[in-house]
């Protein structure tokens, strides 16, 4: 169950983007934290205890958001903009051991 629920900019274009191998919709502004938590319920899965995370300060100074894409590259979700074609890999759904 997503944990954020659209409210703004529901007529803004769309854009695709890949999400722990499921395509996904976003909006044209959203940010990756935007566009992931429409989604799902979770940013992350904290190293330690495998608690869920959402962001914390949602203004690039927390750290708290990292995700990754395919290629490796990590991003703080809550500051970078949604591109088409983007494809995210959170962790979020890691079984929990
Ligand atoms: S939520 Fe704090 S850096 Fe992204």
């Amino acid at each position: 169950m997503p944990l954020l629920h659209r409210i703004a900019r529901t007529d803004h274009p769309t854009i695709a983007f890949v999400l722990d191998g499921i395509p996904r919709e976003g909006r044209h502004g959203d940010t990756l934290l935007t566009a992931i938590l429409e989604a799902t319920d979770a940013l992350r899965r904290t190293e330690f205890s495998h608690a869920p995370r959402a962001g914390f300060c949602l203004m690039g100074a927390c750290q708290d958001c990292w995700v990754a894409l395919e290629t490796g590259e990590r991003l703080r979700a809550c500051s970078t903009p949604l591109a088409p074609g983007m494809r995210i890999v959170t962790g979020a759904r890691e079984v929990i051991r």
